[in-house]
């Protein structure tokens, strides 16, 4: 499969047939909106499920908390525990499928290959196995803390529905490797992110041997981001994934 894309039949366009075109803009004259409705009425009726809504779910209590309170970990819970647990599952859960993300762009590298400048089969099984030291070192981390590694949290939610799309683009056969690079890319900025996030708050609350531990996963993090970028400005001849953001 070509890493690039080509001219071809796309008749998506309008401009596919001028006189069809106008026909279809004739139609819409002819054969209005049946209800009186508008945009508004959606948002209405969305603010309605808004009120009505219990939100995202919630955060177990620990399931242990007389196992908590005689570990060193206690402090790392900090002044706000269910905020810590709602952030470590999300992260959990994020690496699990990170490695789920890695699974399928090395059967696509096998598929496909790979191209001029793009990833090799050892770097990406190296992320891949990477994204399951960090999930394996969080699961840990939330069982030390009394936590339920298993548990969906809110923010775990919410972030699997963030980046559902990544996944799919990934995963569809059509999509050569440089497009699912792009894919990505979004997930390693997103991990990079939420990573940092996370190292600030175990770091308020004075957990020294998660910091360490954290902070060389996010050093992993950089890496994988730096690498993609530089994947997929060598799909697009460019000279180099480094950006200059407002030069
Ligand atoms: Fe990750
Ligand atoms: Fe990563």
């Amino acid at each position: 499969m070509a890493n690039h894309v080509e001219i071809g039949l796309n008749r998506t366009g309008i401009a596919t047939s001028p006189r069809l075109a106008q026909e279809m803009v004739e139609g819409t004259r002819e054969f209005p909106p049946m209800t009186n409705g508008d945009e508004r009425t959606i948002g209405l009726r969305r603010g309605e499920y808004v009120r009505e809504s219990e939100g995202l779910g919630s955060v177990p209590p620990p399931t242990s908390l007389k196992g908590m309170a005689k570990t060193a970990l206690q402090g790392v819970l900090g002044q706000r525990p269910t905020l810590m647990l709602d952030k470590l599952s999300e992260r959990l859960a994020f690496e699990r499928t990170g490695v789920r993300l890695y699974e399928a762009l090395i059967s696509k590298l096998e598929a496909a290959g790979s191209f001029e400048g793009g990833p090799t089969r050892e770097e990406l099984v190296e992320m891949m196995q990477e994204e399951y030291a960090h999930y394996n070192l969080l699961t840990d981390v939330v069982a030390k803390m009394g936590g339920d590694p298993t548990v969906m949290t809110p923010s775990a939610d919410l972030h699997a529905t963030i980046t559902r799309g990544v996944m799919e683009a990934i995963v569809d056969a059509r999509t050569s490797l440089a497009q699912a690079l792009e894919a990505l890319l979004v997930a390693e900025l997103a991990d990079g992110d939420a990573w940092d996030s996370l190292i600030e708050l175990v770091g308020e609350a004075g957990g020294e041997i998660e910091l360490q531990l954290f902070e060389s996963a996010a050093m992993e993090e950089a890496k994988h981001l730096e690498r993609v970028r530089t994947w997929i400005a060598a799909s697009q001849n460019r000279a180099s994934g480094e950006l200059s953001l407002g030069a």
